[in-house]
């Protein structure tokens, strides 16, 4: 499977990296729009400098048909970059958020499905050994009915770029990745919501970095998440701290360890799913089952869709102070 990298900077090397080690995905080529960037990545991959260009279209007219796009560039740009894609008739995996906005995301999906072409986000978090786990305890029936969560994610990373400068920082750029694996692992979207953001007086962000987000489920489940980017000490994994309190007993994750009490037991440590590949190997192999065998995907735009509506009643919430009701 022949593959153009569009954005080759930033988490543009963990994909450099992920196609690097795949047995079966390979570079047709490169779209990169800053000179400093490209040749920075030439050095460091070995890259044929020929084969980066400075836009997909002029990839695309060089390079003839390829198998598809991966697509790495901030949010602002997803837009752009998937539409020449599906137009042309190519598979596109693209970072999350899948759109910088709810109606360029729409866009996005009514152009897959106008063109029954495959757009997929990369939501790698849910597709971790930890988050697969945690989804087959859940599923296995011996904690009983999930009533209530709680996430706590606290971290305090200086990253400069595009997200000091974004309006909701932590809720559209990073707790995304949370809120999809809320619905991973509840099976289910919010129906009502409220929240609150703030950006605290040390904060580095233009934008909120911190939040207070109530949710409650379409299967009735009610979860509460409170976060932060500009936390000064005692960070969480990248992957937060998980409470379910079920029927049963309970499931805690903290600092990435899964343990259960079930009515009367002991605590018990589990132990994680020995998977195969995880992270940007998980999702790149996934994508070339899908292009190459018609396997389905973890996280297709029809079913993402569902974590960006989330996301922006979130922000709703925050900047209007109402309860939002999803559809
Ligand atoms: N899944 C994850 O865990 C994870 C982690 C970090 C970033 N991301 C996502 O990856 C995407 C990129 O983020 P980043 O941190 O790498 O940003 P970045 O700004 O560090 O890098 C983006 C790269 O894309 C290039 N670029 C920008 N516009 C372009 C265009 N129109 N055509 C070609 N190249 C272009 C830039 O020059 C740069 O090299 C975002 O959507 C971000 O949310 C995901």
């Amino acid at each position: 499977m022949k593959v153009i990298q569009v954005g080759i900077g930033g988490m543009g090397n963990a994909w450099l990296n992920a196609v690097n080690r795949s047995e079966v995905v390979q570079f047709a080529g490169f779209v990169e729009i800053n000179e400093e960037i490209s040749a920075a990545q030439v050095a460091a991959y070995d890259l044929d400098p020929a084969t980066i260009y400075k836009s997909l279209p002029e990839a695309l007219d060089a390079l003839g048909s390829v198998d598809g796009v991966i697509n790495v560039t901030p949010p602002q740009f997803h837009k752009a970059v998937t539409l020449t894609a599906l137009d042309a008739g190519i598979p596109v995996l693209t970072e999350k958020p899948l759109a910088g906005t709810l109606d360029d995301a729409q866009a996005m999906l009514a152009k897959a499905e106008e063109t029954g072409i495959l757009l997929t986000v990369a939501q790698n978090y849910r597709c971790s050994a930890l988050a697969r786990t945690v989804k087959q305890v859940l599923a296995d029936g011996q904690l009983g009915a999930v009533g209530a969560v709680d996430v706590r994610f606290f971290k305090g990373p200086h990253f400069g770029g595009f997200r000091e400068e974004m309006p909701h920082p932590l809720i559209i750029d990073m707790a995304i990745h949370h809120f999809d694996m809320l619905r991973y692992f509840l099976d289910s979207s919010p129906a009502t919501l409220y929240a609150h953001s703030w950006n605290p007086s040390w904060s580095w962000f233009g934008g909120d970095a911190s939040a207070a987000v109530n949710m409650s489920f379409q299967n009735g489940i009610v979860a509460n998440y409170t976060g932060s980017w500009c936390s000064q000490g005692i960070e969480t994994p990248w992957n937060a701290h998980w409470r379910f309190d079920c029927e049963n007993g309970v499931l805690s994750v903290e600092d990435d360890a899964i343990t259960i009490q079930t009515l009367g037991g002991e605590k018990q440590p589990i132990e994680l799913l020995s998977v195969e590949r995880q992270g940007q190997d998980f999702l790149l192999h996934n994508f070339y089952e899908a292009v190459m065998n018609g396997q389905p995907t973890i996280a297709p735009a029809q079913d993402n869709i569902h974590t960006v509506e989330m996301v922006f009643a979130i922000v709703n919430a925050c900047d209007t102070g109402q309860v939002i009701k999803l559809g």
